[in-house]
Parts: structure tokens; C-alpha cells; sequence
């Protein structure tokens, strides 16, 4: 990962990156360019015509290089609209476009307008975002590949300053972290399955520093999970040569006591095949992404326990296979779930709310929480309702959401509320079981909520989130965002820990 230093004075590094930004004139109507350096000083007369020469509009993710005067080469990156104060998610997309469009050089000198410390924050993680990349799998191509930027100093007032430090080791624990959850996402089924999943939590925990950091894991295997009762889970799961677990992270504050206590939870799906309600071919291959649920909650749970945040969280991670096999699930077949209610199977392609209602109510034996949340890659309708970049939440609590709405706007993740209707429920019924897996096609977001709210205490407050869109990019990077795994809902889970803290 690229490195991150602070700095005040002079620039030692032969690529400087500032901001670019277009302010319409009132005299004549003309967009204007408006260079925005920071606490760095530039000569605005002599680089805006070279600027304007080579077309530069200043927008979102435009990234112009140019020879500098002081440094060898100079980095515009587009901010958009000139504003008075620049929104910290529009620091950290042009910090990550200029990082991802910088692979290739060692080092380079970020100064960017951060007049406050969460500014400063969000350009250091910006850059460690977007110098992502996931060459694992390269071996003859891999000479041809750019490596990502080796080391960046953000040119901030602010350096000195006794925040900047901290908020330089988060953006930190954000960057790896969310490099951790879009590796995972990336990485084949071939390469990644329930078992290997919880081995890379495991192994993980226990370097962080284990019990010592207030860590500890415990999996449920295939035996264990049919003998428990766990019958969403095991349903799923033994259509697959790879059988499925039930991971677990908990963390507890170290000496000092949780002043919220969350339950995460998120869907391991490490393959969607569909099962016998099998998936057309084309596409299928972004079913290795649906597992993003269950790698930002465990993700989130490490770094949070690295902040030493004062919260305690239960992660749960329930993981399967969803393939075809003579075991594999039947359409009309009846499970029964952890807990006790019977499901009929109409479709073993819903099999995301199959595996989360067995982990919800487990994780719900815990009755000190304050809330609950899933985060899942649940459902297509997700994305025809709210595209591919922007997520949905759904709760059966309104405080509970309007709070976490905020907290993922100033973490930068675009959520969006949507509703349970009551009235879509009676979809579900089951003409032999207490409930079927399917309903109403119309709406099937929110059907898929009102599944899982099945599995809920109505008094704990639970948030649902439908991360099928944005969890994996399948069109050009865009900001710090890669193709591939995005790693969202980590900023989030992490930062509404942080919230706990202060409160
Ligand atoms: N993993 C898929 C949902 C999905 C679709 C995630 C596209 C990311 C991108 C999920 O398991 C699924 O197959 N859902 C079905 C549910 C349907 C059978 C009720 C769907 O959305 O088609
Ligand atoms: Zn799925
Ligand atoms: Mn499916």
C-alpha cells in the first residue's frame, strides 16, 4: 500500500497534485477555471492559458499533467463547481482519480484545500483508495502493469497539527481494510470458498494481536451448523463441494467499557450460481461478488478494534456455495431455519436471505444490543431501483436509519432510504411453510427486507442494507473507485462506530 507522510514546508517530491475547479463568470456566462492549491501558492496567470490550451474543464475526474516550474510535473485534478467549502467526498475522489492517475511514479506531493482535519483525512484516504490495485493473479502480464503510487506527502496548514497524525492512521486502517474487502471480492471462487474465507479471518485476527486486541473468532463448520439446527445456511450450502461455515468476530473493548454494542452481519455468498434455478452464463462471473456483504462486516470489525473504538461488535458472517449438485437444494423443498421457522424453497437463487435469517437470529442470542445491522449483495432489484452506485437501507426503525444515513454521508458512501411495505408481506406466504423464499417480483428489494425483518425482535432497532449495486464495479473506475470489488459499506460500519464514541 503507498505510504503517507505529512508535510508544511517545502515540496521535496518531483510531482505535485493541486485541485481544479470551474466558476461560471458573471459578466459574460464563461466557465472559468479556478486553481485550488491548497496552502501552496501558484502562479494562477501563467498556468491558467496552458490550462485552458489543453481543454481542461476542471471537472469531476479529469486528471492534466503538466510540466510544473518548481517541480517536474504538475497534477490538476478536477473538483467540479468552485465552492466555497469543498465537500470532503469531492476531496477524496479527486485525491483517488490523481492517485490512480499516477501508477506508475514513486512518489508524488498531494496539496489539496484542507482547511479542516476530516479534509486532510479524506484526501489521505482518497489517495490510498485510489492507488488500489489487485494483481495477484498476473504473472506474465504483470511487467506491463504500472505499480501503484509508492509513497504520498499531503501538503496541509494543518500537519503539525495534534489531529493530523491520528487522522492520518485512520485513513490508514480505512485504506487497508478496504483493500482487504475488494481483494477478497476479487478473488475467484477458485481461490476463495467458505473455508479459506474463515482462515483468512482467523490467521488475520490473530496477527492484529488476537484476544490482546479484544479479538477473538470462532467457526461453526458443516457438521456443526446441520447439527445446531442451522438450516438456511445448510440448505445453501450443500449443493457444493466447498462446504459452509458460520464465521464469528467479536470484539470487545480492551480496559475500557462499550458504550454501543452493534450486532454485523453479512452475506458469503463466495459463489452465486443460482443453484438449480441456475443463472444465465452471461454476468455470472460477478457472482464471485457475493460475498462484499460478509467481507466489509469483517473487515469493518478488524478495523474498528485497530481504532481501539469504544463499541462492542459481533460479526457474524454465514458462507456458502450456492452451486448444483445431486445435493443441491430443490425448488419446494422445506428447511427449517435457525430458530425454528420453516421456509419453503421456491427459489434457490434467493438464497442471500436463506443464509443471513439463520446468521440474524444467532446473532441475536446477544441481549445487550443496540442494534443490528445486514449488508448484503441481496437482490437484482436493488440495482434496477437505485443503479449501480448507490445502496439501499431499510429498518424497522427510523432513528436508527435517519442516524446511519448521516453517518454514510460523511463518510462518503452514497445510501438511500427505502421502505418495508406492509402490504408486499402476504407475498411471502407459503402455501406448505411458514413463509416461501420468494414473492412479488414488482419491488423485490423490499420484499427481501420484509424476509429478513421475519427474522427480527421488532423492539431492536436493524438496518438492512442492499449493497448489490455498488459493491462491485463492473464499468470504467471512476474517483477512488477500481473495477471490481469497492469495499463498500466498510467506511460506514466503521464510522458508525466512531459516532458510538463520541455520543
Ligand atoms: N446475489 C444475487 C443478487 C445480485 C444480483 C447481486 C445482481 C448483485 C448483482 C441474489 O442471490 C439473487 O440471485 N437474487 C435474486 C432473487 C430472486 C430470485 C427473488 C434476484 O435478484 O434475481
Ligand atoms: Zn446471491
Ligand atoms: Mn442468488
Amino acid at each position: 500500500m503507498t505510504t503517507l507522510h505529512l508535510s508544511d514546508g517545502i515540496i521535496k517530491d518531483e510531482i505535485l497534485v493541486v485541485a481544479l475547479s470551474h466558476k461560471k463568470s458573471i459578466r459574460d456566462g464563461k466557465a472559468n477555471l479556478v486553481i485550488e492549491s491548497g496552502d501552496i501558492a501558484l502562479d494562477s496567470k501563467k498556468l491558467l492559458p496552458i490550462l485552458a490550451d489543453m481543454g481542461a474543464t476542471g471537472k469531476a475526474d479529469e486528471v492534466i499533467k503538466i510540466p510544473g516550474i518548481t517541480t517536474r510535473l504538475l497534477v490538476f485534478t478536477g473538483i467540479g463547481e468552485h465552492k466555497a467549502v469543498i465537500e470532503d467526498e469531492t476531496l477524496r475522489r479527486a485525491a483517488g482519480a490523481a492517485a490512480r492517475g499516477l501508477s506508475g511514479s514513486s512518489s508524488a506531493t498531494f496539496s489539496l484545500p484542507t482547511k479542516k482535519l476530516a479534509s486532510l483525512e479524506a484526501v489521505a484516504e482518497g489517495v490510498l483508495l485510489g492507488s488500489y490495485a489487485f494483481d495477484k493473479f498476473r504473472v506474465d502480464s504483470l511487467a506491463q502493469r504500472h505499480p501503484s503510487l509508492k509513497a504520498v506527502t499531503i501538503h496541509s496548514k494543518l500537519a503539525g497539527s495534534a489531529g493530523a497524525k491520528d487522522a492520518l492512521k485512520r485513513a490508514t486502517i480505512i485504506g487497508e481494510y478496504t483493500a482487504l474487502v475488494r481483494d477478497l471480492i476479487n478473488t475467484p471462487p477458485s481461490h476463495l470458498n467458505p473455508e479459506s474465507f474463515c482462515k483468512e479471518f482467523t490467521s488475520l485476527v490473530k496477527k492484529v494481536g488476537g484476544a490482546g486486541a479484544g479479538l477473538k473468532v470462532s467457526v461453526m463448520t458443516h457438521t456443526q451448523l446441520k447439527a445446531k439446527g442451522f438450516g438456511g445456511i445448510t440448505a445453501v450450502g450443500q449443493g457444493s463441494a466447498n462446504p459452509p461455515r458460520l464465521l464469528h468476530i467479536s470484539y470487545r473493548p480492551v480496559k475500557v467499557k462499550a458504550k454501543k454494542s452493534y450486532a454485523y452481519v453479512g452475506k458469503g455468498i463466495t459463489f452465486d450460481s443460482g443453484g438449480l434455478a441456475l443463472k444465465p452464463a452471461a454476468g455470472m462471473e460477478a457472482m464471485k461478488s457475493d460475498m462484499s456483504g460478509a467481507a466489509a462486516v469483517c473487515a469493518s470489525t478488524i478495523a474498528i478494534a485497530l481504532m481501539k473504538l469504544p463499541v462492542a461488535i459481533d460479526c457474524y458472517a454465514p458462507l456458502a456455495e450456492n452451486m448444483i449438485s445431486d445435493n443441491a437444494t430443490r425448488p419446494s423443498d422445506i428447511i427449517t431455519m435457525y430458530g425454528g421457522k420453516t421456509i419453503e424453497v421456491l427459489n434457490p437463487d434467493a438464497e442471500g436471505r436463506l443464509v443471513l435469517g439463520d446468521a440474524l437470529v444467532k446473532a441475536q442470542e446477544n441481549k445487550d444490543l443496540d442494534g443490528i445491522i445486514d449488508v448484503a449483495t441481496l437482490t437484482g432489484a436493488q440495482v434496477v431501483a437505485l443503479g449501480t452506485r448507490t445502496a439501499a437501507i431499510m429498518t424497522n426503525n427510523q432513528e436508527f436509519s435517519d442516524h446511519f444515513f448521516a453517518i454514510s454521508k460523511t463518510a462518503g458512501e452514497a445510501f438511500w432510504p427505502m421502505p418495508l411495505p406492509v402490504e408486499l408481506r402476504a407475498s411471502l406466504d407459503s402455501a406448505v411453510a411458514d413463509m416461501a423464499n420468494i414473492g412479488e417480483r414488482m419491488g423485490g428489494m423490499m420484499v427481501a427486507g420484509l424476509f429478513l425483518k421475519e427474522f427480527i425482535a421488532p423492539e431492536l432497532p436493524w438496518l438492512h442494507l442492499d449493497i448489490a449495486g455498488p459493491a462491485y464495479n463492473e464499468g470504467e473506475p471512476y474517483g477512488y473507485t477500481p473495477v471490481g470489488g469497492t469495499g463498500v459499506a466498510l467506511r460506514s460500519l466503521v464510522a458508525l462506530a466512531q459516532s458510538a464514541a463520541i455520543s
